[in-house]
């Protein structure tokens, strides 16, 4: 019998499960699932007889690739899937897909949540400031950007963005502002909203030369990843700009640096949350299900990451 593992060290909602179920018995499978795992001995052990694979953020190395013989198709339930070696994959045939936009407006609601959350000094009784009127820089206007995009707008935002890989007109068309360079937008924008996946071209390319460019009451606010920070840049950045802010949700390597010396000017969520919702595990385990079930049913690899 074809069988899906879940594995997710962050659990999905019930609800989701009950959904990821139907799906997959649907399709004929039995579903197995893997949740809160304590170590890693337990991800390889019973990844050992299944045929398809939905994770999270969870690891998925070649030691996890190796243990698993029977695996066609790994889905990673969400948009960023550096936490798959796609080499390893790709040389045992096995196709990985990612779910692009299903946990997009949990990620976008939370960026927005922090930003608030920063500016109103944790709402610990002291007056802090407003967003409305202020310029807001989306760094990387996908699924995520674009929301925040929209939302800062309701609240009256001024929102600016810049991605070299989005078509001009689609960004303006959604009443954002284009901006000719990121140099720029660092340079224009107060608030700073960078949404930009891990990979090499990314990795710690958020300098202290962009983030010393932003105006006076910098925040920037990073629901994306914790690779894509240059922390010594970071560090300089508190240490030389007494009015810069830093919201994150995925805790820096020098985060107790951060939380000793910077008080409400520096939050991190204690586990990451941007997909935290009941929606984003329903969106995002569903589309896994279904991908998982269409491909093996019917060979359809749309939304597959490693092709070619
Ligand atoms: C993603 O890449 O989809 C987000 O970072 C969410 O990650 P999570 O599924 O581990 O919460």
């Amino acid at each position: 019998m074809t069988t899906v593992l879940v594995a997710t060290d962050k659990p999905f909602a019930r609800v989701a499960v009950t959904g990821i179920r139907e799906i997959v018995n649907q399709a004929g499978f039995e579903l197995k699932m893997l949740e809160k795992y304590t170590g890693k001995e337990q991800f390889l052990e019973a990844v050992k007889d299944v045929d398809a694979l939905i994770v999270r953020s969870d690891i998925v190395d070649e030691p996890v690739i190796k243990a698993a013989t029977r695996l066609k198709i790994v889905v990673r339930a969400g948009a960023g899937y550096d936490n798959i070696d796609l080499k390893a994959c790709s040389a045992k045939g096995i196709v990985v897909m990612n779910t692009p936009g299903q946990n997009a407006n949990a990620v976008a609601e939370l960026a927005i949540g922090m930003l608030i959350f920063l500016n109103r000094n944790f709402f610990n009784g002291t007056a802090g400031v407003e967003l409305r009127g202020k310029k807001i820089g989306i760094h990387a206007y996908g699924h995520v950007g674009r929301i925040i995009g929209m939302i800062a707008k309701g609240m009256g935002m001024d929102v600016f963005a810049h991605d070299p890989f989005v078509d001009k007109i689609i960004i303006e068309n959604d009443g954002v502002k284009t901006v000719g360079s990121i140099q720029e937008l660092y340079s224009m924008c107060q608030y700073i909203s960078v949404n930009l996946p891990a990979n090499k071209e990314t990795k710690e390319s958020i300098t202290i030369e962009l983030m010393s460019k932003m105006p006076e009451g910098a925040t920037l606010v990073n629901p994306a990843r914790k690779e894509i920070i240059h922390e010594p840049s970071l560090l300089k950045m508190f240490a030389e700009r007494k009015d810069f802010r830093y919201a994150t949700d995925v805790t820096p390597d020098c985060e107790a640096q951060l939380k000793a010396e910077y008080g409400t000017r520096y939050f991190a969520t204690p586990k990451k949350m941007g997909a935290q919702t009941e929606e984003a595990n329903i969106n995002a385990g569903l589309a896994a299900a279904r991908q998982i079930a269409n491909f093996i049913l019917k060979g359809d690899n749309t939304f597959q990451v490693n092709k070619g």
